[in-house]
């Protein structure tokens, strides 16, 4: 066991750091990076004969359990924007007990590392039932759900063995990103933001590589959080995703309470419990919601919150004056690529809060890898 795990401690350790690699496997092939007669591209060869009924959906419904929920909510924005289709979320579970409509004319995406999640798979067969296109994105060829749905992509990182989900929530995104641009390449208005993105995607390992340098700070955060009883994480627009995963990495692993908020709805509640005790993580990396971000924080910081602010590099001066809060600075990519960036620190932060409060990293009390039965 300790070969399979190299030079670290954890599975959950080892599948962090190995990110950069993760992503440039889950990449191969797929990128084609154009000259002066042909435009750079995305080939997706397992979606490859289904883009135009994808294109012509009335919706797309991405349906999935846990981080792989989460990561399909990191992808949306970029599917909208590239797919002019509306995007909606389902929670397997939640689509179950409601018998949630599912329609002929719409493309159902059932994202799941495992392939094999009990309330997954029923979605996938509930949507077939219905008659919807069903794709499939899994970590795991010849899994329930690869076989189960009219076509897909693997995400191709590598076998997962920590409970908690980390190499396979970035390859996710990676994977959603990539199938947004296959769909969106008919469009000529896009194309110039399309070859941005397949650029980012180029260099994201580096990225990632860079990110995950924050380590010993984010040990030293840990031990600063370590006797808590509970930590907010605010984030928005295509990083609100980012909150509730890393939200739910520290709940999983470090049993601590942990809440990812919509910064849009701190006014509805959520700003009642700030005080100068409770640590409240803010996703504030440069996007079009920063200046919104920006407010956020002013009003936290009226109200004596004690804040960490994670921002792009170089700049913390413009999330508050110098002292007033802890920085976390992240590298910056192309905005829609950025949840793959910014989850990277709190998955160490949720690493190095396990270890710190003594709990079993890879195989968290009361959880499983693969939820088989409902
Ligand atoms: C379990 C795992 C999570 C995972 C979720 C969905 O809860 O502990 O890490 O995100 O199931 O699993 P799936 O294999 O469908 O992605």
């Amino acid at each position: 066991e300790q070969i399979k795990k190299g030079n670290y401690e954890h599975y959950m350790q080892k599948e962090i750091h190995e990110q950069p690699e993760s992503l440039r496997t889950t990449m191969r092939g797929r990128l084609i990076c154009g000259d002066s007669s042909k435009a750079k591209s995305v080939l997706l060869g397992g979606l490859k004969d289904h883009l135009r009924t994808i294109r012509r959906s009335r919706r797309i419904v991405f349906i999935g359990c846990g981080t792989s929920y989460n990561a399909a909510l990191a992808a949306r924005p970029f599917l909208e924007e590239l797919s002019g289709v509306p995007v909606t979320m389902e929670l397997a579970s939640d689509l179950l007990d409601r018998q949630g409509p599912i329609y002929r004319e719409d493309t159902a995406v059932f994202v799941s590392q495992s392939g094999e999640t009990a309330d997954t798979l029923l979605a996938l067969q509930y949507a077939t039932e219905n008659g919807a296109l069903c794709v499939g994105i899994t970590n795991t060829v010849g899994s329930a759900i690869a076989r189960n749905t009219h076509c897909g992509v693997h995400i191709n990182a590598g076998c997962e063995i920590g409970v908690a989900s980390t190499k396979a929530y970035t390859s996710q995104i990676a994977v959603m990103a990539m199938m947004a641009l296959a769909i969106g390449d008919d469009t000529t208005s896009s194309q110039a933001r399309r070859e941005a993105v397949i650029d980012g995607l180029f260099d994201l390992p580096n990225k990632v590589r860079e990110a995950l340098k924050l380590d010993n700070e984010m040990k030293d955060l840990a031990k600063l959080l370590m006797d808590e009883q509970s930590l907010l994480m605010f984030g928005r627009g295509y990083n609100y995703a980012t909150a509730l995963e890393g939200a739910l990495k520290v709940k999983e692993v470090a049993l601590m309470h942990s809440e990812g908020i919509l910064a849009g709805e701190m006014k509805h509640g959520p700003l009642a419990l700030v005080d100068e005790t409770l640590p409240i993580i803010v996703i504030a990396t440069h996007d079009t919601c920063f200046s919104k971000q920006q407010s956020v924080i002013q009003q936290l910081h009226a109200r004596k919150g004690r804040l960490i602010v994670m921002c792009s590099k170089g700049a913390a001066q413009l999330v508050g004056p110098s002292g007033s809060c802890r920085v976390i600075e992240v590298p910056q990519v192309e905005d829609c690529l950025q949840p793959v960036i910014n989850i990277v620190p709190l998955q160490l932060l949720a690493y190095h809060l396990t270890v710190l409060r003594g709990y079993n990293v890879d195989q968290p009390r009361n959880l499983a890898k693969s939820v088989t039965t409902q």
